[in-house]
């Protein structure tokens, strides 16, 4: 059986950031800045300031995170631990492991969430309800 990720697999990765004059740009590109193949790119945006988002979990889902504007903190725990992390610069991300319960809090107004996935979307690989992810993690729940 493959080894639960915990919070503390969960990494914030400097990104490369390539300097201009008139402006910047941070390339991302599969199995070198992530440790996975990009299947599917989606990003948040027109979230209200203040509001929250993403109370879920993944069962084999990873995921780049980047506030590719503006800021906002993330929530993560593995039923046991939790963890807060804010990403406030573009050329931060959050390395997500899969199995990894997160919420999205504290949008700065005009921020931009930015995720890079390994999997299509597929709702088969949400936990929405977090008892429902406490008894996956307990693995006493297959989802
Ligand atoms: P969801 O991942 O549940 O976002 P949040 O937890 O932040 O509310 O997605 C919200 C809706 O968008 C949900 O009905 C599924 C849909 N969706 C897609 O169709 N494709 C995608 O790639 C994503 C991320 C969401």
């Amino acid at each position: 059986m493959k080894k639960r990720a915990t919070v503390y697999d969960c990494s914030v990765i400097i990104l490369p950031k390539i300097k201009n004059r008139a402006g910047n740009i941070t390339p991302i590109h599969p199995f070198k800045n992530v440790p996975f193949d990009i299947k599917r790119v989606y990003y948040l945006y027109d979230v209200p300031g203040g509001e929250s988002r993403g109370g879920h979990g993944h069962k084999e889902l990873q995921q780049l995170i980047v506030a590719a504007s503006g800021s906002f903190d993330v929530l993560l725990d593995d039923g046991e631990n939790k963890k807060v992390v804010n990403l406030n610069r573009p050329y931060f991300g959050l390395l997500m492991p899969s199995g990894i319960w997160r919420e999205l809090l504290n949008f700065s107004s005009g921020s931009i969430c930015l995720v890079m996935a390994s999997m299509l979307y597929s709702e088969d690989d949400y936990i929405r309800e977090y008892e429902d992810y406490k008894q996956y993690v307990q693995g006493t729940l297959t989802l």
